[in-house]
């Protein structure tokens, strides 16, 4: 079991991870604890170490990040008296984590809130750095809060059951992580495929140590995304988020960032910030992974105007331009000022089927 202890500005964040992390539950005594889980999440290890809880199973998916599912649990929490004091343990994947921080973070003005990441996104993304949100419509993310949970559990049991393509989706941004700020995680990534993907327990530990501790540096560095550096997370993110509304959100958000990530990264050597070789070492480890690094691998049809459109809608730009991370090499990286037409530009090269 390894541990990360870290202060986000003004609470102290531990991450535990490794088969049994979920004993931490143990140390909390003597509080209410609700425990809002997925529906589709066993919660039979939850009872081995918390005596009593009380059970708020949601759907989970996309759909199920709604001001009802908001609603449905502060209802939950009022009627039985929870306190400031008490805790709130989200399970779940990275939809489930979203609403339960949100609600954390409103229900008098801050509860506890503890992570149990339950998909590999969860563990290395979602669960990590204090945003959460439900959509509006069909927006995504647009009612949400920053709340740090004093406590992340990633425990790999709940690894065996993911299907393979979750785990390709959070693999997705294990790679980012590696091509933007771990030379060393890529390292590990190029030698170790037929064991992560096998969900062998040391090379899973390995991977979601070293991603958990790249988010959580880089959010202790900037926890509201205004200083420059948080936007590191986005790379592959304006192609992908692009690939995604082109596709009315049926590709999976893991593949767009995927394909996003090589389209970024020829962008970044295009306009001279990416040393020679960058792109070709991008486009090695999506493919070792078998990710999709081209939209002609993609299962769906991506309307160009709406993907371009989404672009310009980004909420990461300013003006008429959006600050881009680039990879300068593998696992370093320079935020650069792009103007939206040449954004534009090699959007509908990269999207073209
Ligand atoms: N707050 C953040 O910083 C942040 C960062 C990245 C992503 N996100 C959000 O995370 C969400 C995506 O998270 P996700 O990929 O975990 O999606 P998810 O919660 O929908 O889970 C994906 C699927 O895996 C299933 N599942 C979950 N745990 C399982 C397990 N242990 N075994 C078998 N099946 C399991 C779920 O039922 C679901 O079908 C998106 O809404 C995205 O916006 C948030």
């Amino acid at each position: 079991m390894i541990e990360i202890s870290e202060d986000i500005c003004c609470s102290k964040v531990n991450i535990v991870i490794g088969k049994g992390a979920l004993s931490k539950l143990s140390e909390i005594k003597d509080k209410n604890v609700a425990l809002i889980h997925s529906k589709k999440i066993n919660v039979d290890g939850i009872k081995t170490y918390l005596e009593r809880f009380y059970d708020i199973p949601i759907n989970d998916g996309e759909d199920s990040k709604d001001l009802s599912n908001v609603m449905l649990i502060i209802k939950e929490l009022f009627n039985r008296g929870f306190d400031r004091g008490d805790y709130l343990v989200a399970l779940g994947g990275g939809t489930v984590t979203d609403v339960a921080g949100f609600v954390a973070s409103i229900y008098l003005r801050g509860i506890n809130l503890i992570n149990i990441p339950t998909t590999l996104l969860g563990m290395v993304d979602a669960s990590i750095g204090g945003k959460n949100g439900v959509n509006f419509g069909d927006i995504k993310n647009v009612l949400g809060t920053f709340y740090q949970p004093s406590l992340i559990i990633s425990d790999l049991k709940f690894l065996e059951t993911l299907p393979a393509d979750e785990l390709l989706k959070g693999l997705a941004e294990v790679i980012k992580y590696g091509l933007t700020l771990d030379k060393e995680l890529y390292d590990f990534l190029s030698l170790n495929k037929d064991k992560i993907l096998a969900k062998d327990e040391e090379a899973l530990e390995e991977i979601i140590y070293r991603s958990s501790l790249d988010k959580i540096n880089v959010v202790k560095e900037d926890e509201r995304e205004n200083k420059g550096i948080r936007i590191v997370l986005n790379f592959g993110h304006t192609i992908g988020h692009a690939i995604e509304a082109g596709s009315e959100f049926m590709i999976a958000h893991g593949y767009a960032v995927s394909v996003g990530m090589l389209c970024e990264a020829k962008i970044a050597e295009e306009l001279g910030y990416a040393e020679e070789g960058v792109v070709e070492d991008v486009l090695w480890l999506i493919q070792l992974y078998g990710l999709p690094y081209d939209v002609s691998q993609l299962k769906y049809d991506i309307n160009l105007d709406k993907a371009i459109s989404a672009i310009e809608r980004d909420k990461k730009h300013r003006g008429n331009v959006i600050k881009m991370p680039f990879p300068t090499r593998i696992g370093s990286w320079k935020g650069v000022d792009v103007p939206l037409e040449i954004i534009k530009g090699f959007a509908f090269q990269c999207l073209r089927k």
